[in-house]
């Protein structure tokens, strides 16, 4: 379906929808820059690789809606599509995740609304990754918006098996071949086992340096 500015009622509050998830992307990005340059301070080690934001086309707003038996309008965008601003965090290690979810939760100006733990339940496909729906304030001239942004945070291989998957069901339209799936499923139980062991071998170093710290410390 194409895209029409008519569907959104009035631009201007269409232009004014995108001006809000435009700044929630923002606050939530420089949020995490934050942590990410205070952990490097305390640790001296980054637990995000990268970061990547986007906001939901309107083609596929609308799209959605309709799937969900809604019409296009600006209102039922704003209450029922909860990934029109989403941010995407991608760690080294399953701690780090945790890590960077309960440092959110803990900031006063964050409303948690929901968690998906993929990563305790991980999908029927294999899918993994751990989901936080919040809302954060936007401050305009004249009033406070609380605005949604769905944050998805995942490690690097889970990252991996999860742009495969996609590209495998955009191409297949959700009737791929039965190897295939079942293949992707194996691997998404190599890369629960390889995230596994690379935090155990990660441990293992951290600690091989900090008894070094110790032992140089005290000759
Ligand atoms: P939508 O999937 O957005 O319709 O909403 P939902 O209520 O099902 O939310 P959920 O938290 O399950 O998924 C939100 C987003 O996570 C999706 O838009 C995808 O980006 C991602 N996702 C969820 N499940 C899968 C999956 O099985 N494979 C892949 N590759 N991505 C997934
Ligand atoms: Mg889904």
């Amino acid at each position: 379906m194409e895209y029409n500015a008519k569907d959104y009622g009035e631009v201007d509050s269409w232009a004014t929808t995108l001006l809000l998830y435009n700044s929630a992307l923002k606050e939530v990005g420089t949020k995490l820059e934050i942590l990410n340059d205070e952990f490097q301070h305390i640790h001296q080690y980054n637990p995000i690789e990268h970061i990547k934001s986007r906001i939901k086309t309107p083609e596929s707003i609308v799209r959605k809606l309709k799937k969900r038996g809604y019409e296009s309008t600006l209102d039922n965008m704003i209450k029922y599509v909860n990934d029109i601003a989403g941010i995407r965090i991608i760690c080294s290690f399953t701690s780090d995740i945790y890590r960077i979810a309960e440092m959110l939760r803990n900031q006063s100006d964050i409303k948690v609304i929901s968690i998906k733990d993929y990563i305790k339940a991980p999908k029927e496909s294999g899918y993994k990754s751990y989901h936080m729906l919040v809302s954060v304030p936007i401050y305009l001239s004249d009033s406070v918006v609380d605005t949604k942004v769905e944050i998805q945070i995942r490690t690097v291989a889970m990252d991996f098996w999860a742009s495969l998957e996609h590209k495998m069901n955009y191409k297949f339209e959700r009737n791929a071949p039965e190897h295939i799936v079942t293949e992707l499923y194996e691997c998404a139980m190599m890369v629960s086992e390889l995230d596994a062991k690379m935090l155990s071998l990660n441990e293992e170093i951290q600690q091989t340096v900090a008894t070094e710290k110790e032992n140089s410390q005290t000759t």
